[in-house]
């Protein structure tokens, strides 16, 4: 990939940002901007990269503007831009040229490379940071902008990350869903213009649309082939990214904040720091940049990422609102016989003014309902102790149903426009994360259950609601921009999980947007799991999870047994086994068999959750193109493997008839298989006294016999001594 340069000078100045197999490459021009001039697989040689504008015959006056590293807008640069501003004197033109830059090891791996541009004309100046995270080939990146004018500046558009990618065609897959529905993706070839991809929702914003996607270059990636990069903006907040391709047939990739209604003051020697574009390159297909991914996540960002996570009893589906302390206790009795390691309070438990026995009042009353709990949270903790099992519980709360007395108290703490009726999703409204009483508020709820309940080892983190009528009282009345609130709700957000995990470290967190409508890097540096979806259909967490897995390891997404779909209960199982396993049943329904096989479930996930959680995924069935589904986990050191296959078509016939190939093992090593997590009384069809070679099973393969007598198989392969 490369890109044409007008002039090529003695004092070009070319910098090379490099992982373990990609490369991109800096230069600056005859009059110091600084552009893109390669991206893709890395060179041997660093210093051929000065080369590679020699070879491009793109260089007409657009040269030079379209490849920009972070595209200024109102001067010379007539296209869309990363960085948008006002000065303080109201001109609305700015350039970027070239200062300095530096690259800094923070360790054997991490390489941080930060450059400086400035504008010739005002006090503007911007560092762009590319964070490298070398053995992973991931790059995160971020930028800082400084306002050194003696007013203040505006923001318009700011974005994080400005790339510029070269191929003959681009594939760009993103993602759309609703609730119950996330994750469905879309593969287009990308045409002359823009296609954004963006998110206005505010609080519950990725509702529609996820800030993470995949181009393909010159045709589309499979599992194993092609060039992609997979991307995605670490933002709990709206999103906007921009793929433009430009006259060239080149592509300009711009992500960051959305702008909408979103123009952001900076005032003198103030700086804004943008949110990390993350993204990796592979050109070994979408597996290999997945895992990537998958690496550099649990090593440098999900919250205890390479650690443990344990496995629960949910009430939600169980009880719903319906509960008090007497089926709470038989509940707790249950998770320990089923042999998890929590039980998980859900919504229902708190507001007494406005009792919370439907979604309809009382958020934001977060103190024990006396009719249910007249003993208290103390008093559940002890009795799951007693039970032998951990203690969790549900809490939403950046929200406030208007039915509640935290209503009634602070209505200038709820998001909502004065001269405008409400409008509200599931009944409720989110609170202004803006203001720092809100965020104290928010703070409090958690910090009074942990202080009060020290044993609490669990928090479901719930925000059911969208963003309307975005209006801050408090913005108003600290005599600050409107246009800051989708912004400062955000940082406010983050502030309160920061000092949560200041306070309290470790105890695992689950990320929940009304299921998977907020889902992203920044917020799992909070959090050690998400919920993808409160669809638990095991039909569609097939597809869904499959989806998510591009981008988030196993080990972060709970996938829970329910009552969901018409499968039969190992099925449902099996599916919930390849993520982070959960119940959400009533125990105590199940006849004999299904719970001697969940409690036998329950003991083999515990001997294969390792691998799940800390080894290789490979995709290798992909179920939007065949009748099956099959994945697998393989352990690092190629020791153990797990393979799940699941039969997703329903005419006669479908299934595994012939061997598919497996990934991930070594060539040289013998394995044994052996099907596990077998319903009671039923036998395997696969020889189990056999053994293959690593390269056996990934040349020729192996069949799992997935068809609708077995219509879920997992299959162990270890490696023989
Ligand atoms: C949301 C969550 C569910 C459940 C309910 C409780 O919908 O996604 O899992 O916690 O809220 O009201």
């Amino acid at each position: 990939m490369i890109n044409g340069f007008s002039a090529y000078a003695q004092n070009t100045v070319t910098i090379p940002i490099e992982s373990k197999q990609n490369a991109l490459v800096l230069q600056t021009d005859k009059d110091k901007h600084l552009g893109i001039i390669y991206f893709g697989k890395k060179l041997s040689n660093a210093n051929e990269y000065q080369s590679v504008p020699l070879q491009s015959r793109q260089s007409d006056s657009n040269a030079g503007i379209y490849n920009s590293v972070y595209t200024p807008a109102g001067s010379w640069n007539i296209s869309e831009p990363a960085l948008q501003v006002t000065h303080s004197d109201g001109n609305k033109s700015l350039d970027l040229v070239y200062v300095s830059h530096k690259t800094v090891n923070e360790n054997d791996n991490v390489t941080l490379t930060s450059i400086v541009l400035k504008d010739p004309v005002y006090a503007v100046e911007v560092t762009l940071f590319y964070k490298t995270y070398v053995q992973e080939n991931v790059t995160e990146q971020w930028s800082v902008i400084r306002n050194a004018e003696k007013g203040p500046v505006m923001l318009q558009k700011y974005a994080s990350a400005n790339l510029y990618l070269i191929a003959k065609d681009y594939f760009l897959t993103h993602y759309n869903g609703s609730w119950a529905r996330e994750m469905n993706p879309e593969e287009e070839q990308l045409t002359a213009g823009i296609r954004v991809l963006d998110s206005k929702l505010g609080t519950r914003a990725n509702l529609f649309q996820p800030p993470s996607f995949s181009v393909s270059f010159d045709k589309p990636a499979t599992e194993t082939e092609g060039k992609v990069l997979l991307g995605t903006l670490a933002w709990s907040g709206n999103f906007r990214m921009d793929f433009e391709v430009d006259s060239y047939h080149n592509l300009r990739l711009i992500a960051g904040i959305n702008n909408y209604a979103s123009e952001y003051p900076l005032n003198a020697n103030q700086e804004f720091k943008t949110p990390s574009f993350i993204y990796t390159f592979s050109e070994n297909g979408k597996g290999e940049a997945s895992r990537n991914l998958h690496n550099w996540a649990r090593k440098y960002r999900i919250l205890d990422g390479e650690g443990s996570r344990l496995t629960l009893l949910n009430n939600w589906e169980a009880t719903y609102f319906d509960f008090n302390e007497e089926k709470l206790s038989g509940l707790f009795k249950d998770g320990k016989k089923l042999g998890v390691d929590l039980f998980l309070l859900d919504d229902g438990w708190f507001a007494n003014k406005y009792p919370r026995n439907s979604d309809q009042a009382g958020l934001g009353d977060w103190q024990e309902n006396v009719k249910k709990l007249p003993h208290g949270i103390g008093y559940l903790v002890k009795e799951a102790k007693n039970a032998g099992i951990k203690f969790g519980i549900w809490v939403e709360p950046e929200m406030v149903n208007p039915k509640s007395e935290l209503y009634e108290k602070h209505p200038d703490w709820v998001i909502k426009q004065p001269q405008r009726p409400e409008h509200y999703m599931r009944n409720q409204l989110p609170l202004d994360l803006s203001n720092p009483e809100v965020q104290n508020f928010v703070f409090g709820i958690l910090d009074k259950l942990f202080t009060e309940n020290p044993e609490i080892a669990y928090i479901k983190w719930d925000c059911n609601a969208i963003t309307f009528n975005a209006y801050s009282a408090y913005l108003e009345k600290s005599k600050q921009k409107q246009s800051q609130l989708y912004v400062d709700y955000v940082k406010g957000l983050y502030k309160v999980l920061e000092k949560l995990r200041a306070k309290y470290p470790k105890v695992p967190m689950m990320l929940c947007s009304g299921g998977g409508g907020r889902v992203d890097y920044e917020a799992l540096k909070y959090f050690t799991e998400f919920w993808p979806s409160d669809n638990t259909d095991p039909l569609e967490r097939i597809f869904m999870q499959w989806e998510y897995s591009y981008f988030f390891p196993a080990l972060a997404q709970s996938a829970h047994v329910t009552d969901w779909g018409k499968q039969p209960l190992k099925f449902r199982t099996d599916v919930a086994m390849m993520g982070k396993l959960g119940y959400d049943i009533v125990v105590s329904h199940l006849n004999e068999k299904d719970l001697q096989f969940s409690q036998q479930a329950v003991s083999t996930y515990n001997s294969i959750k390792d691998v799940v959680w800390h080894g290789d995924l490979y995709r290798l069935v992909d179920p939007k193109k065949n009748d099956f589904a099959s994945l697998m986990f393989a352990s690092k050191n190629k020791e153990k493997a797990v393979l799940f296959s699941y039969l997703t078509g329903n005419r006669n016939g479908d299934g595994s008839d012939v061997p598919f190939r497996l990934q991930g093992l070594d060539p040289a090593k013998k394995y044994k298989v052996k099907e596990l997590n077998l319903y009671p009384e039923t036998k395997t069809v696969i020889q189990e006294n056999q053994t293959y070679s690593g390269e056996f099973l990934m040349t020729v393969g192996f069949n799992p016999a997935v068809n609708a007598r077995r219509t879920s198989v997992i299959v162990e392969i270890s490696a023989a001594q």
